[in-house]
């Protein structure tokens, strides 16, 4: 893993843009994308330049089961926010929170990442360590599954949304297997109620109880994090 440590989310996001221009450079045809706080500066970096993705595939990382396109907290409508209306790739993919059955909607989305092996993959970080909706305890090799939330993860979402209750119990995500299949990683995390999770997964055991831990066993990991977040490293 390389870690670069940043004064905060501003100067990351730089960073981020340029880990993002050099994968383009050197031939990218589709990244991984994360929704949430953390990308957002990387995202508008990238949007707000003029490099030109236009002929480059996007495939996120997960949604929320039950929202669709046009519900503002679902994931599909957080990228077309923060990224898509702004400058679209050839094409995107998200999993399709509306489809209720979740066996054919696992396998579609495994398909649509089969079909588009990703080149740079970009993620976020949970207060529990997890990346995607991956949470504790899941297998390193699992494929796209539906997710039971933990009760820390709707408790941290529940700030998008107008009280706990209309928080999603269920999303889809890509597994951890399919995440390190990613030809490189960029994870990013800002902030102090991050650290635990960065130190666990930089210096602590390969555990599924801290999902993050198993990109250890990748070889071309980059790690942007700010002061704070790295305020537990040793
Ligand atoms: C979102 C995702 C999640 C987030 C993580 C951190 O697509 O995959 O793993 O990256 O929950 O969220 P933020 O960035 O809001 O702190």
């Amino acid at each position: 893993m390389k870690v670069i440590v940043v004064k905060n989310a501003a100067e990351g996001g730089k960073q981020g843009f340029q880990v993002f221009k050099d994968a383009l450079a050197n031939g990218a045809k589709v990244f991984g994308l994360a929704t949430g706080s953390t990308p957002i500066s990387t995202y508008d970096e990238i949007t707000s330049s003029d490099l030109d993705f236009s002929h480059v595939t996007s495939v996120n990382l997960d949604e929320y089961v039950g929202l669709g396109p046009d519900h503002p907290q679902s994931y599909n409508y957080f990228m077309h926010e923060h990224f898509f209306n702004k400058k679209p790739f050839a094409n995107s993919y998200l999993p399709d929170g509306l489809n209720k059955d979740a066996e054919a909607e696992t396998k579609r989305y495994d398909k649509v990442i089969a079909d588009n092996p990703i080149d740079l993959g970009i993620l976020g970080l949970g207060r529990n360590g997890h990346i995607g909706f991956n949470e504790p305890g899941t297998p390193f090799d699992s494929t796209t599954h539906q997710v039971k939330l933990t009760e820390s993860t709707i408790a941290a979402n529940a700030r998008f949304f107008d009280n706990e209750e209309e928080v999603p119990k269920y999303a889809y995500s890509m597994g951890i297997g399919s995440i390190l299949k990613d030809k490189q990683i960029l994870l990013e995390a800002y902030g102090e109620e991050k650290a635990d999770a960065v130190k666990g997964m930089i210096e602590g055991p390969v555990t599924p109880d801290l999902p993050a831990s198993s990109l250890q066993n990748h070889d071309k990991v980059i790690v942007v994090i700010d002061e704070a977040a790295a305020s537990k490293l040793s």
